[in-house]
């Protein structure tokens, strides 16, 4: 396996980092995962437009220009032989010594890029059966609209859910919802799908983007707005969405039946609607055996 290191394609064996880099040292660094079907990249441009945006946001400078970044995430792809599968890139702030947490503004830190791609097929059967999810406060930063590499709050609630054999921690400020440990989630309540606006509580995924797309091209009513755990509870269904999962159905909240726990009808259109600009952009999908 081949993984990048700026602009050189290294053994994952052989790849290093130094100690004193921001992103390994405080977190200091931006990310994006990127998929691909079919040897496709699938809504990359959206992707890293999110990517130099979040950086701008923590005034730092990715070394490359996006063609640049084109060009060597294309070469990863190409030297891993990718046909569907996801890319993780990040961007750190560099390297500072002695570790210092005000940013040097007598000389430059050079941004560093480290990115591996892997292979990761389809996962069907969770489309269709779903997982469950717990609720948890979300105690994360006022930023969460920053694809930061900081992800403390994030792992923990994730952790949490897992501990309890759930697939998500949906999260909370207190009455109102507003995302998942690494996904977005939506809840359909009378026909109408409602998901958090995208502001500084949420990250505003590239899926959940693509997702409203579709409802409103295809007459589904949308509402971005805020809603509360008992909304999310007396919802007739509920769904979380990211660059991995797609549209994934949530069937049990805290152990609680949504709607009759199965994948809900609106949410099986809304995934169909979307399977649909995955073949658009990257091709026909392999049918499950
Ligand atoms: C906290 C959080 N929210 C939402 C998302 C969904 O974003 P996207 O659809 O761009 O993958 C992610 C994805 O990793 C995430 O980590």
């Amino acid at each position: 396996m081949k993984v990048l290191v700026n602009n050189h394609l290294v053994e994952r064996d052989e790849a290093s980092v130094d100690v004193e880099d921001r992103g390994y040292q405080f977190g200091d660094g931006v990310y994006e995962v990127v998929r691909l079907y079919n040897g496709q990249f699938f809504t990359y441009d959206e992707h890293i437009e999110r990517l130099y945006a979040s950086a701008a946001k923590i005034d730092l400078v990715i070394p490359y220009t996006k063609e640049e970044l084109r060009k060597l995430i294309e070469s990863l792809v190409a030297a891993n032989n990718i046909h569907t599968g996801n890319v993780y890139l990040q961007v750190t702030r560099g390297v500072q010594n002695p570790r210092n947490h005000v940013i040097p503004d007598d000389f430059p830190l050079e941004g560093v890029l480290t990115a591996a791609a892997r292979e990761v097929p389809r996962n069907e059967k969770q489309f269709i059966e779903g997982g469950t999810a717990i609720t948890e406060e979300d105690v994360r930063w006022l930023r969460c609209d920053i694809k930061s590499l900081s992800l403390l709050g994030n792992i923990m609630a994730k952790n949490k859910a897992h501990q309890q054999n759930a697939l998500e921690a949906i999260l909370h400020r207190g009455e109102q919802v507003t995302e998942c440990s690494a996904s977005n989630v939506s809840i359909i309540k009378d026909g109408v799908l409602w998901t958090h606006a995208a502001d500084n509580l949420i990250l505003n995924g590239i899926t959940r983007q693509v997702i409203l797309d579709v409802a409103r091209k295809n007459g589904v009513p949308v509402r971005e707005a805020d809603f509360t755990l008992t909304d999310l509870r007396e919802a007739d269904e509920v769904f979380i969405s990211s660059t991995t999962i797609e549209i994934t159905p949530i069937t049990h909240i805290d152990g609680v039946q949504v709607g009759d726990g199965k994948r809900g009808p609106i949410t099986a259109q809304l995934h169909s609607y979307f399977v649909e600009e995955i073949v658009r952009s990257c091709g026909e999908l392999a049918v499950a055996k």
